[in-house]
Order: C-alpha cells, then structure tokens, then sequence
C-alpha cells in the first residue's frame, strides 16, 4: 500500500497530493515547517512543536490552518492511514496559501497545510552509534533562523557541500568565527573538562525540539552543560562532538573539517546521552 497525504482538506494517494502553482510556498517560501518524530504510534514531543509551530507562524503573520486541536486530530489520521504503529516521521508544513503572485499579504487567502508521513524501522542503537563526520562553512542565512521557514536554501548548499566534501553534515559559522548550528541539526561539544555546551536558543539558529529534549535529560541526570556559543577552534579541541535533529537523534560528531574530534571515536558523555534519549523517544505514548 502507498503513502496517504492530507492536502488542504484531503487525503490522497501520495502521487495524487499536490499543491497549486501559485501557493505561496512555492512562490516565494512563504510558509514554515515541522517534522516530528512518530514512536509508538504518537507523535514524540508533540506539545513542544506545535509551540514552535505557533512560534513561526506568528512571526510570519500566518493563521493557524485549523485549530490546533483539530490539527492533532488530523495527525492522528495521516499516522494511522499509512500505519505507523511502530516508528516513523511525519512532515508538516502550512504556507500562506494560494493567490496570485504579489510579494504584499493576500487580503483573501486560506493557509494551505500539507502532512505526509513515512514508517521507518525503529532505531537501532548499535547504528544510532556509528560518528559522522563534519565540516564547517560561512553562515549565509538569514537573521531570522529561529523560524523553522521552509526558505532553505542556504541549508541545501551547506548541506550538498558536506556531502561532496565526504562529510555528513555542514556547521555554520557566524562572522565572529562562532558556531551557529548544523544545515539540519543543532551542534554541541563536551569539553575536555567534561562540560556539555551548546549555543542559547537566539536568531542564529533553529531552537530544536530534540535540544530541548536532550538539555532536559542533561538536568535530569545531572549533567554540567551550559548554553552559549563554541568557535571551530573549540570545538576541534574538545573532548567529545555530538549533533541533535530529530531525524539524526544524538549524532555523535568524529571529525570537523578533517580533524578528529578527542579519540576519533564516539565518546561516553554522547553515548550515555544517546541511550538517555532513545529511551526518550521509546515512552513516546506512555
Ligand atoms: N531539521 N537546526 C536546523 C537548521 C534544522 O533544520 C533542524 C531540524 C534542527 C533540529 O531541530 P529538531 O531537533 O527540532 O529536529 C536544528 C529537520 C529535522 C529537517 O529539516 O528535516
């Protein structure tokens, strides 16, 4: 059986959903996203990216599409109509909706939302484990990368250079040398000291769900972290690198721009914090 997708009060065979030409998405990118991970069945942290949800919507003046409860309804459903029961990943995204093109708000538009949804086999620990590597490169976003807007198109060269360079992901780094985040991920360093660092939650990058989550368990267990900037030089000197996204869960980082990070291998601060959060994302339901 295909994938079903909701689209604008729809649910459609997946290369049957489609949006029209002239939604302001596609024109202009005027429109944010979320992806949330699904365990059990339920969507993971949902409380917390429908609140970022909220968080870009207003800063871009758009209206919720539905109210937000009939939206978890609708969530609901695209889990249930392409039988998520274990694991998967759902995609959701509103825009301004449709009109004729003109930068000015439309007086009369309707927000378009757009849910699709994929099952994934669970994660597995011993893969979840395996580094990765990075490299880093001129922050070239814009200043408004607290709002999870779907104009990434920096986030697509960054993320294309990683992987032409035989990396796996990009961090970006501000005119003062300092480490904002990953193209599609937050980045964190543990120093050699054993301190857990990664930057405060300002314009300069995305507040991830899974950040959130992780700094959450870092309270929980009592682990030092402290929230501020790292520059590259830092974060080639530090002990342990880790990367956090809700598709890459805890990443643990091996190397940034060739160099290896501590060992070369995966420290004990990012596995514990691994584990932590794949337990995490196991209650997801309960
Ligand atoms: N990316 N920073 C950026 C620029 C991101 O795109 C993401 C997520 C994150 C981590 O956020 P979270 O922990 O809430 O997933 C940080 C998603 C997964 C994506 O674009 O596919």
């Amino acid at each position: 059986m295909g994938c079903i997708s909701y689209v604008n009060g729809r649910y459609l065979p997946h290369r049957r959903a489609l949006v029209h030409v002239e939604d302001r998405g596609y024109q202009f990118a005027d429109g944010v996203y979320e992806v949330f991970a699904v365990a059990n069945g339920h969507p993971v942290d949902e409380a917390e990216h429908l609140q970022r949800l909220e968080r870009s919507l207003g800063a871009l003046q758009i209206a919720w599409p539905m109210a937000p409860a009939a939206l978890q309804l609708v969530m609901r459903e695209v889990i249930s109509r392409n039988r998520i029961d274990r694991f998967g990943i759902l995609y959701l995204q509103v825009t301004r909706g449709v009109a004729a093109r003109n930068h000015a708000f439309p007086r009369a538009a309707r927000s378009s939302l757009v849910i699709t949804a994929r099952r994934l086999p669970p994660p597995e620990p011993a893969a979840a484990r395996l580094g990765v590597r990075v490299i880093t490169l001129p922050d070239q976003r814009w200043k408004r990368c607290d709002i999870k807007s779907i104009g990434l198109a920096a986030n697509v060269l960054g993320k294309q250079a990683a992987l032409d360079a035989g990396a796996s992901e990009a961090w970006m780094v501000d005119d003062a040398g300092l480490i904002t985040e990953g193209t599609t991920s937050n980045a964190w360093i543990v120093t050699k000291g054993g301190e857990l660092i990664t930057r405060q939650p300002d314009a300069a990058i995305l507040s991830g769900i899974t950040r959130h989550a992780v700094l959450a368990l870092a309270r929980e267990h009592a682990v030092r972290f402290v929230e501020r900037p790292f520059s590259v030089g830092e974060a080639k000197a530090a002990a342990e690198a880790f990367l956090t996204s809700t598709t890459a869960l805890v990443k643990p980082v091996v190397a940034i721009d060739g160099t290896p990070v501590g060992s070369g291998g995966v420290g004990p601060f990012t596995e514990r914090l691994l584990d932590l959060y794949l337990q995490h994302l196991n209650q997801a339901g309960s």
